[in-house]
């Protein structure tokens, strides 16, 4: 599984792709406003800072406009996937940069039938939302799993990309039923690493080293 970091701050990004945890990135218009700076100045610096794929969300709402909007930020570098809203005009969208060539994601996906109109569309990317689904006591999860099955029921190519995550519960199990990405916000992805008994286990190690006196070198 790979992980992306949901965010647009690049500091953030930064001591995330030097730990080596991310291969990655995606934004949306809230974090791109959390970040008070120009979206094209923001998307730059954060494609010199990871080599990896890079979401950036067009804002339009139609069709043509999404286009002319998802060309010119693919001209910042050569990483930018065009995150396009699973809308009718977002998946007329898709279809036409994907036959252009270009790497797409389709976002705000909230049920199987529209991960299925995306992956019809060419997209690169699907972005189920589990958190914001689990927010309304609906079940974010169920969704990654029938859209794993219709995409493997069908061989679509479209990588399930899952998104709104905001449990180490929601990567675990979104790996075990095989979504190709979890994007991630900064904080919870670094919460991965930690358990309890890593701390306490590297405390009790390094506290019997210490009696023997000894030094490696
Ligand atoms: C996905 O690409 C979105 O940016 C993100 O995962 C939304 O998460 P949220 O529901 O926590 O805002």
């Amino acid at each position: 599984m790979k992980f992306f970091v949901d965010t647009a701050d690049i500091a953030e990004i930064k001591e995330l792709e030097e730990a080596g945890l991310i291969d990655g990135v995606t934004t949306n218009p809230t974090l791109v406003s959390k970040a008070g700076r120009p979206m094209k100045e923001i998307i730059k610096d954060i494609c010199e800072v990871t080599p990896g794929p890079v979401s950036a969300e067009v804002t339009a709402l139609e069709a043509d406009e999404m286009l002319r909007e998802g060309r010119l930020l693919a001209e910042i570098a050569e990483n930018v996937v065009i995150k396009l809203p699973l809308t009718l005009d977002g998946l007329k969208a898709c279809k036409h940069l994907t036959d252009d060539g270009f790497k797409t994601n389709v976002t705000l996906c909230f049920s199987a039938v529209q991960a299925l109109l995306a992956a019809k569309a060419g997209a690169t990317y699907i972005s189920p939302f589990i958190g914001r689904l689990d927010d309304i006591n609906l079940d974010g999860m169920g969704l990654i799993a029938d859209i794993r099955r219709i995409y493997d029921n069908y061989d679509f190519e479209t990588e399930i990309l899952a998104a709104s995550v905001r449990t180490l519960n929601h990567v675990r199990e979104a790996a075990l039923i095989g979504a190709d990405v979890a994007t991630v916000p900064p904080a919870t992805l670094k919460a991965l690493v930690k358990h309890p008994l890593t701390d306490k286990g590297l405390d009790t190690f390094l506290a019997d080293w210490k009696k023997t006196g000894q030094t490696i070198g």
